[in-house]
């Protein structure tokens, strides 16, 4: 069939300034515009535009949307962007999901970002639903996409573990919630940052085993993201002799290690970008590797075209609009 995405979709407030106010201060800013987001639809996006046109795989979203302008208005970014919509539902006497992003113009495009999930709050299924969103006879590889706008991704993740086990687990924790160790071991491929890397080792690892990475980043960053990688991928996520490791590390690269290949790698960032705005970069990345890897591309070059198009997404405003096509971004790897 193809990949679903199952998560938020958030109408996206953004003001453009200079500097953050201070508490009990007011200032003007730049500007004012809105966008659609939320990582989920940003993610769906991202798959939808980023795909091989010549493929002809499906790209659905699963979410929930209130019965507002917003919400109709998100609808139309996702199917303009080829992604099935016929599971993003409309809730009554709820709004839709909005955030609330501060972008500081002077430090790079650098993002500060207030959720209010609203109608994702609804994004929950019980095993009657997920039958019906996943009927049993697919035989095709699927792929299914999680983040952590919603409720309660892992007890879907446990579902489709238990009821469709051929289907690959994507899990981007963002924001990050604490799991047991047995859930991080459901995931397939997981796409963290530098921050979320840690957060999970704080909740799995003693503490002073994390504290003595801790002081010693600042000597070698990627020299201690890379043993992050290499822990996260051996202890918790390789379990199924399948798994897939890949930490963001913002405008430094990328590192990355599979089971296929459990060497931690690193792909440094693309230099000298105009940033203009860092929303969704995040997104784009992920939704550009899925796309990839689907596709049967190996790991380091669906990394390389990911970190292409992440690189493309920062240079203009917005999140999900942002977002090339694969074109442009194709044209880039020669
Ligand atoms: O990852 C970026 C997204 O985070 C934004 O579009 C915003 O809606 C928040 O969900
Ligand atoms: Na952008």
């Amino acid at each position: 069939m193809g990949i679903t995405v199952i998560g938020s979709l958030n109408y996206d407030l953004d003001t453009f300034t200079d500097r953050l106010p201070d508490a009990g201060e007011t200032f003007r800013a730049n500007r004012f515009e809105t966008h659609a987001g939320g990582k989920g639809l940003n993610q769906a996006v991202a798959i939808g535009k980023l795909k091989r046109p010549s493929s002809n795989y499906s790209v659905r979203m699963i979410g929930n949307v209130g019965n507002d302008a917003f919400g109709e208005q998100l609808k139309g970014v996702l199917n303009d962007s080829s992604v099935d919509t016929t599971h993003v539902s409309t809730c009554e006497g709820i709004s839709t999901g909005t955030a609330t992003i501060l972008i500081e113009e002077k430090s790079g495009g650098q993002n500060r970002i207030l959720i209010v999930e609203g109608a994702n709050g609804k994004t929950v299924y019980d095993s009657r639903q997920l039958s019906r969103i996943f009927p049993e006879d697919k035989v095709e590889e699927e792929y299914v996409v999680f983040q952590h706008e919603i409720p309660d991704p892992i007890s879907i993740i446990k579902w489709l573990h238990e009821n469709r086990p051929n289907f690959r687990v994507v899990y981007n924790p963002s924001p990050f919630k604490a799991m047991d160790r047995e859930d991080w071991e459901l995931i397939d491929l997981l796409v963290v940052n530098e921050i979320e890397a840690l957060q999970i080792l704080e909740t799995i690892f003693d503490y002073k085993f994390v504290e003595e990475i801790k002081e010693r980043i600042s000597d070698d960053f990627i020299g201690e993201y890379r043993k992050v990688c290499e822990v996260l991928h051996k202890t918790l996520i390789d379990h199924k002799k399948k798994g897939t490791v890949v930490m963001t590390l913002g405008s430094r690269g990328v590192l990355f290690c599979s089971y296929e290949d459990p060497r931690v790698q690193f792909l440094p960032a693309i230099k000298d970008v105009c940033v203009v705005d860092t929303t969704g970069a995040g997104d784009t990345f992920l939704g550009a590797l899925v796309t990839q890897l689907y596709q049967g591309e190996k790991l380091p070059v669906a990394i390389k075209f990911s970190t292409l198009a992440s690189s493309l997404t920062i240079q203009k405003k917005g999140a999900a609009e942002s977002m090339p096509a694969f074109e442009s971004v194709q044209n880039c790897m020669k």
